[in-house]
């Protein structure tokens, strides 16, 4: 099998990424891809797509063994990167390289399965079956905050199922998508068929349009905002193409009267702030049950403040934003806040700085861009925090009469990612399941922290309904071909030939 050189940049421009948690720290840096580097890579994938999808599917599934395994044998090194470039603790770094590790064992037996079904025919002599196609070549753009579960929720997948990818993670974290990148090379994957480039939004999108005109693009995947998703979504509709999206949320989370309240707060606790609340998956709005509304907030409130924030090496809830960009993104979302709402969760709101210091900071956040958590409460349905997603260390709380307006508020931004209903109430719970519009319901569980392998996605403003993850993502990275083969040696014509058996239809007992 012969492929192609990896693509290698000339480019003076670079962009250099800094820890979160402490500037002067620099973690490194990568060439900064323009449009023309995008569609080269593009162009080389397409080739090195055609050799990969003759590949037999079990030996592609082996690859991805190996993947999984190297990924395993580097989890530590991989997760200190992880903390290091984008701010997560530790821990959760670890979780985050799990699930890489997840989505290549889940897929390794993929390559042996890979089913097509055989269907009976209308006819006698002829024979229906299903085949799964790779679809070709795949771009893949993806957001900082997982930088390697979700790009792996697509790579895996789409490489399994006899695809290429060029993949363009956020500039935000490079290294880890140049190691994450390394590790699929050394499990085996050809160096063109899956090309890693870091580049502007701009370079990026203008790569996009050029490679769909020049047809070096057949499917989309990506993963960020509401905003960017909808051009993406509707440059791809142009060239009657459905981009995989995985867009934003504004996860709601009901507690109802009968619910484990201990377990409700240590829920809306990890759910609202871990990962600085920098997930798409994060707590959105915390609906409480009027009968509840105050003690639990009260709680809510003390557990925030007394929650330890700094340095996401140390046992924290949270580290750093993932760049000044996020925490620029979080001041405009606190600049919502109105006269009618309540504040609380921390000695301060905004950047954690020594003029506005987080009471029991673990570290220095003068090296670091950090902040407060903030609970605001007395939300209601005209709010503009209501229905807009923010992504920072920051919950929305509002109080409500009974489950059918719980739903009512939990639906009406538009968003319909991940939601989570805390109750011992099989009714509550089950009217809520039905009347949620979001992809993902969790019961007496955090609205994040979703298993590598159901269906991962949202519908409204979250997403065009495509899913990630499990069998389910399959049908983004195959096309279904379908087959009739007839061998009766006459032509039959389907619903005209087909035999009619005699029966009485005016029969009474
Ligand atoms: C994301 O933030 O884009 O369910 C994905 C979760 C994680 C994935 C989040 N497993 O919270």
């Amino acid at each position: 099998m012969e492929f192609h050189l990896s693509l290698v940049l000339d480019n003076e421009m670079t962009f250099t990424s800094f820890s979160p948690s402490n500037r002067s720290d620099k973690v490194g840096e990568a060439p900064e891809a323009k449009s023309a580097d995008i569609v080269e890579a593009l162009r080389r994938a397409k080739i090195a797509q055609a050799s990969w999808a003759k590949v037999p599917a079990p030996v592609r599934g082996r690859v991805i063994a190996n993947v999984g395994r190297l990924v395993e044998k580097n989890k530590e090194a991989l997760s200190k990167l992880v903390t290091r470039e984008m701010g997560k603790v530790y821990l959760e770094a670890l979780g985050e390289v799990q699930e890489v590790i997840d989505t290549c064992d889940f897929f390794l037996g993929e390559g042996r399965r890979l089913y097509g079904q055989t269907v009976p025919s209308e006819m006698p002599k002829k024979n229906l079956f299903t085949f799964r196609n790779p679809v070709g070549s795949v771009f893949v753009i993806t957001a900082g905050n997982f930088p390697a579960a979700v790009p792996s929720w697509y790579i895996v997948p789409a490489l399994l199922a006899g695809n290429s990818v060029v993949w363009k993670p956020s500039e935000f974290t490079p290294v880890v998508a140049k190691a994450l990148t390394s590790l699929f090379h050394a499990g085996g994957i050809p160096q063109d068929l899956l090309i890693t480039l870091v580049a502007e939004g701009g370079e990026t999108f203008s790569a996009l349009e050029e490679g769909l005109q020049q047809g070096l693009i057949n499917k989309v995947g990506f993963t960020g905002s509401t905003e960017v998703g909808r051009r993406i979504g509707a440059k791809t509709g142009e060239y009657v193409q459905s981009a995989c999206l995985e867009l934003g949320g504004k996860n709601p989370m009901v507690v109802m009267p009968d619910a484990n309240l201990d377990l409700a707060l240590e829920g809306a606790l990890f759910a609202g702030f871990g990962t600085a609340g920098q997930r798409c998956t994060s707590l959105g709005t915390l609906w409480l049950h009027e009968s509840i509304h105050d003690q639990f907030l009260a709680r809510y409130s003390k557990l925030v403040e007394g929650a330890k924030i700094g340095d996401p090496f140390q046992d924290v809830l949270y580290g750093p934003m993932i760049s000044e960009k996020y925490l620029e993104n979080h001041l405009k979302h606190l600049a919502m806040i109105k006269a009618h709402h309540k504040i609380s969760g921390s000695s301060g709101i905004g950047r954690i700085t020594a003029e506005n210091p987080r009471a029991g900071f673990v570290g220095d956040a003068s090296q670091g861009i950090y902040a407060h958590p903030t609970i605001i409460s007395g939300i209601n349905s005209d709010d503009e925090l209501y229905y807009t997603e923010t992504f920072g260390p920051l919950v929305t709380v509002g109080s409500f009469k009974d489950l059918d307006q719980a739903i009512e508020l939990s639906n009406g931004h538009g968003y319909g990612l991940s939601s989570a209903i805390y109750s011992t109430n099989p009714d509550s719970v089950w009217r809520f399941r039905e009347g949620i519009s979001a992809g993902m319901v969790s019961i007496n569980n955090s609205t994040s922290g979703a298993e590598a392998h159901l269906p991962f996605g949202g519908n409204g403003k979250s997403g065009n309904g495509s899913r990630q993850s499990g069998i389910w993502v399959l049908d983004q990275f195959t096309r279904w071909q379908s087959m009739n083969w007839d061998w009766s040696n006459k032509l039959q014509k389907a619903q005209m030939d087909v035999i009619e058996i005699d029966h009485n239809p005016d029969f009474t007992l």
